[in-house]
């Protein structure tokens, strides 16, 4: 008899995380992992923060048992989430179901299918490009994924005018996901007068906004990066927003997320809370108790807290400055016209380099970017950049 598995084809590989499992078997001893938006410090190593250290040895001095947490997760956790994406102001607060997630993908799936139970007629828009797994993802939760324009090649930019029009054209109820900062993969934000052109024509349009916020403090600063979840988050409409501490915590294992959901009133609140547990309870029951610890904790001490802000600021200037570096040694390599890479924001740069360059890239220098050419600038430093560079001028013919 033929068994359940026997048919089972086999999938690719995933296009960000499968180049990690290429990269692990590739035997290049010069090879760069560009791939997967990981931060990596001067010494091409993960970091692990001071501020996190520190409080785990906090939590290490006071060991507690570990029982199942409530199904929404730690309530200290919840609570300085809370604070962290929408400020103090207790009115707003009051109005905010925050759930603890298994990092910025499960908060993102959480919603999704919260989303697919109420809102079952509606689409999905997320920008061209996106984070390969938003497609993906909200696919399986079952929606038609679309998607509104974005980038614009032509002006190696945003096209807003493009996204103000689809987005407008859209039927109302639709799901539109944002990038709240540090746009993945592209590396290009919208100004703050174009959020307020995006926020018009959300409200118009009745759209509901789901914002995708992974990189808090990787442009400019937490606060700074947080405006735009403020900014929806008073405008009066349903708004869902994904957190993740994965990067702004060198927290990437111990998948620290959570979803929050921005409601009408402190009842419809509670409404939306009880199912959003259910969600959770029929998919893991309850989220693990140690890196919502480790956040609770640095987020809630003031000194731990300044530590995070100032190691944080340091990823961000060293993210900054070397992508000034890269763009120098392109132009030593005879690259010229990369220049823009200094201008984008957050870890990763959009290259502007083919398919077939990318492929290139990996096969014959073992440098390791996604297919669509996006590169992860935080994991270049001194001690690889001369060698990324060269590569790239390689492939680029020069
Ligand atoms: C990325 O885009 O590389 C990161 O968000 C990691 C991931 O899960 O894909």
């Amino acid at each position: 008899m033929s068994s359940v598995f026997a048919a089972v084809p086999l999938a690719p590989r995933d296009p960000i995380l499968g180049l990690t499992e290429a990269f692990v078997a590739d035997p290049n001893p010069h090879k760069v992992n560009l791939g997967v938006g990981v931060y990596q410090n001067a010494e091409g190593k993960l970091p692990l923060l001071q501020c996190v250290r520190q409080a785990e040895q906090r939590i290490a001095e006071n060991p507690a048992p570990r029982g199942y947490l409530p199904i929404d997760g730690l309530r200290a956790y919840d609570a300085a989430v809370k604070e962290l994406a929408f400020g103090t102001d207790p009115a707003l607060l009051e109005r905010v179901s925050t759930v603890q997630a298994l990092g910025g993908t499960g908060a993102l799936k959480i919603g999704a299918d919260f989303l697919r139970q109420f809102d079952p007629g509606a689409k999905v828009l997320i920008s061209d490009p996106s984070w390969e797994n938003h497609q993906a993802l909200f696919t399986r939760a079952g929606f038609t994924v679309e998607t509104y324009r974005y980038f614009d090649p032509e002006v190696n930019g945003v096209d807003v005018e493009g996204m103000l029009a689809d987005l407008a054209a859209a039927p109302s109820g639709t799901i539109v996901v944002l990038h709240a900062c540090c746009h993945n993969p592209t590396g290009y934000d919208l100004t703050e007068q174009q959020w307020t052109q995006v926020l018009d024509t959300v409200r118009s349009a009745g759209l509901i906004p789901f914002l995708d916020m992974a990189y808090q403090g990787f442009s400019e600063s937490l606060d700074a990066d947080g405006a735009v979840v403020r900014r929806f988050a008073q405008s009066g409409l349903p708004v869902l927003v994904s957190t993740s501490f994965s990067k702004s915590l060198s927290l990437y294992g111990e998948r620290v997320g959570a979803l929050s959901l921005v409601c009408a009133d402190p009842d419809e609140a509670a409404r939306v809370l009880s199912q959003g547990k259910i969600v959770i309870r029929t998919n893991f029951s309850s989220p693990p108790t140690h890196g919502a610890s480790i956040a609770a904790t640095v987020l809630g001490d003031a000194a731990l807290r300044q530590l995070w802000v100032a190691e944080l600021g340091g990823m961000r200037d060293r993210i900054k400055a070397m992508r000034v570096r890269l763009v120098s040694g392109l132009e030593a390599a005879g690259i010229t016209d990369m220049g823009f890479i200094a201008t984008q924001v957050g870890m990763f740069s959009y290259s502007g380099l083919t398919r077939d360059q990318m492929v290139a890239l990996r096969a014959q220098h073992g440098v390791y970017g996604t297919d669509k050419g996006r590169i992860c600038v935080a994991a270049l430093n001194e001690g690889n950049v001369e060698y990324v560079c060269r590569a790239i001028a390689e492939v680029r013919g020069r």
